[in-house]
């Protein structure tokens, strides 16, 4: 996309700007078309697909915190084949990347949804969702075992022909064992991060404000956490990191990008207004013409001072 400073190519796709829409909050992406224009996206990272439908968590589900929100939606989703027969054909006629966020509760369960990926048209890559328990392994989280998650990551590089990028969790102690396992596993990127584990009780009535008890902190209130991770897993890998976690401004995306991010998502800004993602690229681009320089590639990874290790 020549004259284009916000043009990058993630994983050999070019993106017509680097600002994605998260997963989990722009539905299956053809539900916001009416809103947005779906053509001005850097691309679209769709809801968690399992192999079946999933109806969700009982509510409440959402609870709003100081800058930002837990939520525990519970993965609910209209399962992949669903999504290949309504969903993707209307995604068809647009030109922005599809990415297929996939999930499930042992290593066969994503194979499954992804092998019936394969076969669609219209997906530009995959995102492992790798969040969720492996039920054959005791319920021990693939994101929290290096292990585990290198199992996962290569069954699934030995079936999928598209980029596969992986999405850590913040929830660990160190995130390069889980940035290498996957980088070493054939992870073409990977992106962080998922909502943080969080807890919010009403002390009137000493229950959970969430029907499932925990949920998933996000927005603004993680973002100097995600960005630590992401800086972190950035100088662990040499395959690309897409940086996500409370970002709701240009400058905010410039963040993540100068500590190493490739790329960035936005996922509840959306809820605030739909056309965040966009209007979080614009403002990048006003952030590169401030610091008069010629395009993304200038920006990433630059940072001046580097952190101490810690
Ligand atoms: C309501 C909701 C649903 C989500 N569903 C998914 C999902 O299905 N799969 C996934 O990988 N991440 C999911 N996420 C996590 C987001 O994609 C993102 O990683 C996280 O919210 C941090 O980014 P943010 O602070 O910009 O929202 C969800 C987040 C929210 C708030």
């Amino acid at each position: 996309m020549p004259g284009n400073p916000l043009a990058i190519t993630l994983c050999g796709i070019p993106l017509r700007n680097p600002v994605l829409a998260a997963s989990g909050t722009f539905g299956y992406g053809i539900e916001f078309a009416k809103i947005v224009d779906l053509n001005i996206l850097g691309g679209i990272v769709t809801k968690g697909l399992s192999r079946e439908p999933i109806p969700g968590n009982p509510a409440p589900r959402l609870w709003h915190t100081e800058g930002g929100m837990i939520n525990s939606v519970g993965l609910q989703n209209i399962g992949v084949s669903a999504f290949i027969r309504e969903k993707l054909p209307k995604l068809y006629k647009y030109s922005v990347p599809v990415f297929a966020n996939v999930f499930g509760y042992a290593v066969e369960d994503y194979l499954e949804v992804i092998r019936a990926l394969e076969d669609a048209e219209g997906v530009a890559g995959y995102e492992l969702n790798v969040s969720c328990p492996n039920t054959k392994h005791g319920g021990i989280f693939f994101s929290s075992d290096p292990d585990l998650l290198a199992d996962l990551v290569s069954q699934a590089r030995s079936i999928a022909r598209r980029p596969l990028i992986v999405k850590l969790s913040p929830n660990v102690a160190r995130i390069d064992p889980f940035a290498q396992a996957a980088e070493q596993s054939g992870a073409d990127a990977i992106s962080l991060v998922n909502t943080f584990v969080s807890l919010a009780i009403d002390p009137l009535t000493r229950k959970p404000r969430i029907g499932a008890g925990y949920g998933g902190l996000s927005g603004p209130a993680i973002k100097p956490l995600a960005l630590r991770l992401v800086a972190q897993a950035a100088h662990a890998v040499k395959i690309p990191v897409i940086g996500l976690g409370g970002i709701a401004s240009g400058e905010d995306a410039a963040e993540f990008l100068i500590a190493g991010a490739s790329a960035v998502q936005v996922g509840t800004a959306t809820f605030i207004d739909p056309r965040a993602p966009a209007q979080i690229a614009r403002q990048l681009q006003g952030v590169l013409s401030e610091l008069a320089l010629p395009d993304i590639g200038a920006l990433a990874g630059h940072m001046k001072s580097p952190c101490r290790a810690q």
